[in-house]
């Protein structure tokens, strides 16, 4: 079984992961996992297998965006406000909805994992090379500090 690194708090990295797409953790599958309770509340896991946006709105809304492959960069990402998905949840049930708010953005930042897409990618060549620039630098920096 392959053994993943368990994240304590105060990690600053499980406070925004409200969504996860297999392939962040290396398996190359189509599924996705969220939860969108607030602190707090219920646990409100989702699972969905093969999902796909079939139909979206014009109307688009900017959100403020993070994510566990790109710790410690946010920035203001423009999407479409609602989209209907069409998705297996975790008893292989198809399920039609539409997506709308946080939902709507998680969503859509999960799919685009799904294509290879990051957030950053739709930041100005600037602010995405900055982003990789810096993630790249703390992530040389950890490993220093655990060879010290
Ligand atoms: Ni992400």
């Amino acid at each position: 079984m392959a053994i993943r690194e368990i994240l304590t708090v105060p990690d600053p990295r499980l406070t925004p992961g409200i969504g996860l797409a297999a392939i962040q953790i290396g398996v190359p599958l189509r599924v996705i996992v969220m939860d969108l309770a607030r602190e707090g509340e219920e646990p409100q896991p989702r699972y969905f297998v093969n999902p796909e946006i079939v139909e979206t709105i014009e109307e688009t809304k900017p959100y403020e965006e993070g994510c566990l492959s790109v710790p410690d960069i946010f920035d203001q990402v423009e999407r479409p406000a609602r989209c209907r998905i069409r998705y297996l949840d975790y008893n292989g049930n198809q399920v039609d909805e539409w997506a709308e708010d946080l939902y709507a953005v998680c969503i859509q930042h999960e799919m685009d994992h799904l294509e290879g897409t990051l957030f950053i990618d739709y930041l100005s060549r600037l602010k995405r090379d900055r982003a990789i620039d810096k993630v790249r630098k703390a992530k040389i920096r950890a490993i220093r500090e655990d060879a010290n």
